[in-house]
């Protein structure tokens, strides 16, 4: 299993090319089984994620074909085709799903465009137990009928899906996303209540719209769309990842450098500016995207400036402080001055990466759904580490760019699922990581 070596302590400088955004790419991906057309996603990342999805689309039906770059190259990415002419299978098999729980991605389209599906239940995963009753309850109030079947969703609606109002007990970026799909194709009016207002939400309602979808309320919790009898293809562009630059913006801070994020989209990140500027470093949009400086240490060339500063954040639905972005935090507050406060109420079960950044020389309590985290101004030192989960992988990642000496990340993998070319994109602006290939 590959592993990934830092040697810390050199301030990253230069420019980071920012992918598309995984989040947008899994549902617009799915969206493709809404239409027999051919739907051409551009700036799409090269992530075993993504990966995972072509599999359990093709297994659909669904033609695929990779056009390479996009033309002008850099961080425009990759460009993919997609056409399911006729839906071959409505099962998405345990085997793929387990692997990602996005593949139940695929149920609302499949529901709306055959009347049935068969989708497993992707179970719990390292972060929580995560349960789909708002996916399956929503599809209900559009009269499908479900039940569950040995570990899978049973969905039937031979009639087509029908008009109704939806309202989620919870904010749910998934259910909203496989509704807002489902919803397309209705025979009416479907309105969706308390929505999640994710930019990826958005992009998924921009391309659905620009595929025949007559949706309205784009960006608010309030989503209206009347259904229509087909939808067509077309080519779209999926907006840059908030969240990867949010990442770079925590990795050029916890190095005290200065690094441009290209392609970063900074009214995508107005939660982070305004936190990592309470933390004293400074997101300023440019021509490119993102210029990200961290804040001058005491007595250095800005003798009344201050280093990185201990701030309290609490992760929340967009546009609030997003949770996947909660480890990454903890990891610059390990090495900031003070004490921070990081609460998540989004998931029960994600503090994984507090014993690793512990063994790093972090001083962290957890008290239920919060961490205080009691920086060092810096003495993190380096440790072999694991993690179970992504956003979790890349938190030791950071920690190991600021700690003293050696650190190795095992379980690789996790970081392949959502950060493209991690290590160039590092090394690329100073940084000494390197992939160990077993
Ligand atoms: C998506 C993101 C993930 C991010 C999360 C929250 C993708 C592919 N993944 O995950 O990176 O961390 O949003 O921003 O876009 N819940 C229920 N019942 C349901 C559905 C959700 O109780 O039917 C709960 C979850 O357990 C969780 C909360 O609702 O506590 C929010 O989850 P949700 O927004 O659905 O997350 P995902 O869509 O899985």
């Amino acid at each position: 299993m590959d592993r990934i070596r830092i040697r810390g302590g050199h301030p990253l400088r230069g420019k980071i090319a920012i992918s598309g955004a995984k989040n947008a790419a899994l549902p617009l991906m799915a969206a493709s089984l809404l239409t027999e057309e051919t739907l051409v996603l551009r700036n799409l990342p090269h992530l075993a994620d993504i990966a995972t999805m072509t599999h359990l689309l093709a297994q659909h039906g669904t033609e695929l074909s990779m056009a390479g770059e996009h033309p002008g190259g850099g961080h425009m990415g990759h460009v993919l085709a997609l056409r399911t002419g006729k839906i071959t299978a409505t099962e998405a098999p345990y085997d793929i799903v387990r692997k990602m729980r996005a593949s139940v991605l695929v149920l609302g389209p499949l529901l709306a465009r055959c009347g049935r599906a068969r989708v497993s239940l992707p179970g719990g995963c390292a972060i929580g137990t995560r349960p789909v009753d708002m996916h399956i309850g929503g599809l209900e109030t559009l009269g499908a009928e479900i039940e569950l079947d040995d570990g899978y969703i049973v969905a039937r609606a031979p009639q087509g899906l029908l008009g109704g109002v939806v309202v989620f007990p919870q904010v749910s970026v998934g259910a909203t996303e496989n509704l807002l799909m489902a919803a397309t194709l209705a025979r009416g009016e479907v309105i969706l209540e308390n929505a999640a207002r994710e930019p990826e939400v958005g992009d998924l309602a921009n391309c659905l719209n620009r595929m025949g979808a007559r949706i309205e309320g784009i960006g608010s919790d309030n989503l209206r769309i009347l259904g229509v009898d087909r939808l067509s293809g077309t080519d779209y562009a999926v907006l840059p990842d908030r969240i990867e630059a949010a990442t770079y913006a925590m990795a050029a801070a916890i190095t005290g450098g200065e690094v441009e994020l290209l392609g970063a989209r900074p009214e995508l990140m107005e939660a982070v500016t305004a936190a990592l500027g309470r933390a004293n470093v400074r997101l300023q949009p440019t021509d490119c995207g993102v210029l990200v400086s961290a804040g001058k240490a005491r007595g250095e060339d800005d003798p009344g400036g201050a280093g990185l500063l201990a701030i309290d954040v609490t992760t929340a639905p967009y546009p609030g402080f997003p949770t996947d972005l909660q480890a990454q935090l903890m990891a610059l507050m390990a090495t900031a001055d003070g004490a921070a406060m990081i609460t998540e109420t989004i998931f029960e079960n994600r503090f994984q990466h507090v014993p690793e950044l512990m063994r790093m020389g972090a001083d962290i309590t957890v008290k239920g759904a919060t961490a205080i985290v009691r920086g060092r101004g810096g003495s993190l030192h380096g440790a072999p580490v694991m993690a179970t989960d992504l956003r979790a992988s890349v938190s030791l990642v950071l920690a190991g760019l600021a700690a003293a000496g050696e650190t190795v990340i095992n379980r690789v993998y996790h970081l392949d699922r959502g950060y493209e070319r991690l290590e160039e994109k590092l090394s690329g602006c100073g940084a000494d990581i390197v992939r160990l290939v077993d």
